[in-house]
């Protein structure tokens, strides 16, 4: 089956760590999708679904850890991006038995392929100036 979302060349943010969590992101994107799609059961649906804000919550501390170290001056802004995506997945899991699956799939495959390509990209030159430096 093809994936719902696929990790592209042009979505790297030039870390290593960084493009490794986007691709796990997007795994657990796929996840959902195919639990979705085969009618698993809510109980798989939420346990997917806190895998999402469990390491939604990780990632976004580790990107606002590096964007604080290489100096991003933007880190407020996008702070706020962070914490507009946290309440609404803990949201989305809190009434996971109301959300359709589509409009849940749509929502988070939108949101996460947006930010990475272009919000996370506007940090990428201070990072990796900071580590060549
Ligand atoms: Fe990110
Ligand atoms: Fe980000």
């Amino acid at each position: 089956m093809t994936p719902f979302v696929t990790w592209k060349a042009f979505y790297s943010v030039g870390n290593a760590a960084i493009d490794d969590q986007h691709k796990r992101i997007l795994d657990i994107i796929n996840d959902l999708h195919s639990a979705i799609e085969d009618g698993d059961e809510m109980d798989t649906l939420n346990s997917l679904l806190g895998r999402m804000v469990d390491y939604t919550n990780t990632h976004f501390q580790f990107e606002e850890n590096l964007m604080k170290e290489c100096g991003y001056p933007h880190l407020e802004e996008h702070r706020q991006l962070h914490n507009e995506l946290r309440r609404k997945t803990a949201g989305l899991r809190s009434h996971a038995e109301i959300v359709t699956g589509s409009d849940l799939l749509s929502f988070l495959k939108t949101w996460w392929i947006d930010h990475i390509q272009e919000m996370d990209q506007q940090y990428s030159p201070y990072l990796t100036a900071s580590v060549s430096s």
